[in-house]
């Protein structure tokens, strides 16, 4: 291999303000005991919607703790890309958006749209494009603010999102040794089209665009789940996708660090840790403070484990996301 890429830098952006389950309490039907029992969840961020908060504003302050903790300018990086369902805007997307605020020239940036697995599909792209040799240093987000889009009189769904932003800077590796270099070793993604409709968005797209309020009974502008049946998919596409990669790579699981699953339900990632055979102490977990933040829990995961210094070089770091679509994956980092 000519090429690999490493991650030399992430960062979290994060809303203004807090909810804890009491404060949503007021606001529909709910307990701190129901939501903490069935999740794990205490509190989630949200964005100041009536200040003008955006989801750009939270790239680009993952962006700048990034940036600023690998000593780089903006003008480092060639390639921008963002796991995203939540831009701002369709057009212009969240990463034309963030280089025009960075003041970034003569590069270009794409969003991915692939839910709660959008930081992993961009990472798994991003490495892609730096073996191809096309790109030296790619600044990634998964970044969500799916307050946009919930019904906060529905009790099944708006207690278990937040909103927030993770970044990663991924530079080349020239000639890697995959046995020692800090690297991606590898990545795995999948694509099951969610048939039944378990987990949805289904208005503000071309079938039922947000000014056609007359299809919005039919097709509704806010998440729509049936919680059982994605948490039975969500275990299984976790651990399909981690065993997948770990058997490919020929690498044994007692070999890996630290587990940075997807933050989607604690009683979600404790069975995925249980059916993988990995002891929960070595799982982060903080769920608790953000909620799931759809595409951008892993992101802030990687940054909130940087600031704690539980990353040491040479680590193994398993990744693993499953979101709507459905759309699931892992990726392996040598630290
Ligand atoms: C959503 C989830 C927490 C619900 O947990 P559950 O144990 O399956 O609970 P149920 O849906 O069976 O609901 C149990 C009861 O709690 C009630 N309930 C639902 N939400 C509630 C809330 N926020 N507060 C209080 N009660 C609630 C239900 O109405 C139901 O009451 P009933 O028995 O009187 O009908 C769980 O299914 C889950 O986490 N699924 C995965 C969701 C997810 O992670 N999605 C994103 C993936 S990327």
């Amino acid at each position: 291999m000519k090429f690999g890429s490493r991650i030399i830098s992430t960062g979290l952006g994060s809303p203004s303000l807090k909810y804890t389950n009491d404060d949503l309490s007021k606001i529909v039907e709910t307990n701190d005991e129901w939501i903490r029992t069935r999740t794990g969840i205490r509190e989630r961020r949200f964005i100041d919607f009536e200040k003008g908060e955006t989801i750009t504003d939270l790239c680009v302050r993952a962006a700048e703790q990034a940036l600023e903790r690998a000593q780089l300018k903006a003008s480092d990086i060639d390639l921008v890309l963002t796991g995203t369902i939540s831009a701002e805007t369709f057009m212009p997307n969240n990463s034309a958006r963030v280089i025009g605020r960075l003041g970034m020239k003569g590069i270009a940036g794409f969003d991915l749209s692939a839910a709660c697995g959008g930081f992993l599909f961009a990472l798994h792209t991003a490495n892609a494009m730096i073996q191809s040799g096309a790109h030296k240093r790619v600044m990634i987000f998964g970044a969500d603010v799916l307050s946009a889009a919930l019904n906060m009189k529905d009790r099944t769904t708006c207690v278990l999102f937040g909103d927030g932003a993770g970044c990663a800077i991924l530079e080349r590796v020239e000639n890697p040794d995959p046995l020692k270099d800090s690297m991606v070793l590898g990545s795995k993604i999948y694509t099951d089209f969610d048939a039944t409709d378990a987990l949805t968005i289904n208005a503000g797209g071309s079938r039922a665009p947000t000014f056609r309020h007359d299809l919005h009974e039919k097709h509704s502008p806010y998440v729509q789940m049936s919680g059982q049946d994605v948490f039975k998919h969500a275990v299984k596409g976790m651990v399909h996708a981690a065993t997948e990669l770990l058997t490919e790579l020929k690498i044994p699981i007692t070999d890996v660090k630290w587990f940075v699953p997807h933050q989607a339900n604690l009683r979600i990632i404790e069975m995925t840790a249980k059916y993988l055979n990995f002891p929960m102490d070595r799982v982060f977990v903080n769920i608790d403070r953000w909620a799931n933040t759809s595409a951008g829990t892993i992101g802030i995961a990687l940054s909130e484990m940087q600031e704690q210094n539980k990353l040491q070089k040479g680590d193994l770091v398993l990744i693993d996301v499953f979101g709507g679509g459905f759309n699931y994956g892992a990726a392996l980092v040598r630290w």
